[in-house]
């Protein structure tokens, strides 16, 4: 499988779907706000079960999508594992899990963990200048 973050510089069409699959989490993960609060205020049993069932499929696609990004970036499945699934205290999970997976103390200055495994904390979004869409 190819690493989304051991990929060759120049390899702009995997980067595009890893965006592009970035940009369906967010999606997934709007829609699900979106059916919460619909949800909060429907009083028709009928609607509230049909937006029950609608929010559910958009848990499925949030978790694939994100299962996809995981599956091609190995710092953020590392840092996921020790954080997701786990009884306790979230932040201090977040903390360990980042400094473990960076090999330092967690803090890459990038404010978040997106960055690329090169050591340039670059995304590679300049790589991306005149790419064909
Ligand atoms: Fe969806």
């Amino acid at each position: 499988m190819t690493s989304i973050t051991s990929r060759p510089r120049n390899c702009h069409r995997l980067t595009r779907t890893f965006a592009r699959l970035c940009a369906s989490l967010t999606e997934e993960a709007e829609a699900i706000g979106w059916y919460e609060q619909r949800l909060a205020v429907e009083a028709d049993p009928e609607a509230l079960a049909v937006m029950r069932d609608a929010q559910g499929e958009e848990f499925k696609h949030f978790s694939m999508d994100l299962e996809f990004l995981l599956r091609r970036t190995p710092s953020w499945r590392a840092i996921a594992e020790g954080v997701l699934f786990r009884a306790g205290d979230i932040v201090d999970h977040g903390e360990q899990a980042e400094a473990e997976a960076l090999g330092d103390d967690g803090d890459d200055g990038s404010g978040g963990a997106a960055s690329s495994d090169d050591g340039t904390g670059s995304l590679g979004i300049g790589s991306l200048k005149g790419a064909a869409r």
